[in-house]
């Protein structure tokens, strides 16, 4: 489904069919930092045992020092996701405090990673507060309160701005309706405050509303914040897709998390125009490194929706059913999940079912 869209909304523009040819295709890893390791080569033993047509090409990303005196990511990564236009990312560690800008933000920005996607759907056998979640939230992910432009006027006295142009609004809402209609879902929810940020909000609205005109088929409506969340944990139900701007969904999409089970079971997808990363949006877990207790789920099914947004649709199907089945069988569950089972032995019951699913 995913490919699908992705060749409609970006193929045309930039003229590329490299994805959907049967190859080896190579993709970036960045590994990441805490556990970032021990699940990227969870996820990299279940593609091997689903014999994913894919190339790892690992990359470091660790900020070097440039001839400016600046840190930034170094040149080696970031050929190799423009030449590969396409990664997956483990968590990386922010310092805190330090002056340092977060790297995540930083790739995002590099590659002009312009919709933030995470769907949040309930597991079956992972028994949270609520059942039949199916919601998905596409954040804007370049500007809006993450601009990071920011000034002490005077002492004592600090201005953070909003940036919100019309551009980056009309990508992502179109993104979101073209999302909605290549996927068969019905409703996309507008999130604003519009009634208080009424130019920034206001400009981000009327985006979605002409957007909106453009696809009659799904149908629209405009929610504030402050409701959409009051809603959300009341009745997920009556939500399908979300759009909205930076922070709004930085914050509603781990909300939405949160219904699920954690941000250690839900994937996230930064989609660009010339190129796609995706990546597990859970801490580094400095706590539980290296002892082979991570939980690899989101990282896998970020992965998972990496091989659909390729076109690689049987794979990404047998991967995540092959999870979703190890999930609900419950017998190998990590201790986030209340089991007792190491990273290895769920990595390993996944690889059993990819490889009697094939
Ligand atoms: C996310 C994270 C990031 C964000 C952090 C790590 C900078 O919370 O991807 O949601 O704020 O966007
Ligand atoms: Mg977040």
């Amino acid at each position: 489904m995913a490919a699908q869209w992705i060749r409609r909304v970006i193929s045309p523009k930039i003229g590329r069919t490299r994805f959907y040819s049967s190859d080896v295709k190579k993709c970036t890893l960045i590994p990441g930092d805490g556990i970032g390791p021990e699940i990227s080569a969870a996820v990299q033993k279940i593609f091997d045992a689903a014999k994913v047509p894919i190339e790892w090409e690992s990359v470091d990303v660790t900020p070097v020092r440039g001839p400016d005196g600046l840190f930034g990511i170094p040149q080696a990564a970031i050929d190799s996701i423009n030449r590969n236009q396409i990664g997956l990312k483990g968590p990386l560690m922010t310092p805190v405090g330090k002056g340092h800008r977060s790297l995540n933000l930083a790739l995002r920005k590099e590659f002009n990673l312009y919709a933030n996607v995470r769907p949040c759907r309930s597991l079956e056998g992972y028994k949270t507060l609520y059942d039949d979640v199916n919601v998905v939230t596409i954040r804007e992910n370049t500007e809006g309160e993450y601009s990071g432009i920011e000034h002490e006027i005077v002492d004592g006295v600090v201005q953070s701005i909003k940036l919100i142009t019309e551009e980056a609004s009309r990508r992502v809402a179109e993104f979101a309706f073209q999302y909605a209609q290549d996927n068969n879902r019905k409703k996309v929810t507008a999130v604003h405050k519009a009634n208080i940020m009424r130019m920034s909000d206001g400009l981000f609205l009327k985006c979605c509303r002409e957007a909106a005109s453009k696809f009659p088929s799904v149908k629209f409506e405009e929610k504030y914040l402050d409701t959409v969340c009051l809603t959300m944990v009341q009745d997920p139900q009556q939500y399908d897709v979300l759009v909205m701007p930076n922070l709004y969904g930085d914050i509603l999409s781990d909300m939405c998390a949160g219904l699920v089970g954690g941000l250690g079971l839900t994937p996230s997808g930064n989609i660009g125009l010339n190129g796609a990363l995706f990546e597990s949006v859970h801490g580094t877990a400095p706590d539980i490194a290296g002892q082979d207790k991570a939980n690899p789920t989101a990282l896998l099914l970020s992965a998972v929706m990496m091989l659909k947004y390729m076109g690689l649709n049987d794979h990404a199907r047998i991967i995540e059913h092959a999870a979703y089945d190890t999930i609900k069988e419950a017998k190998y569950l990590t201790g986030d999940l209340g089991g007792t089972a190491k990273c290895s032995e769920y990595t390993d019951a996944i690889c059993k079912r990819v490889i009697a699913a094939k």
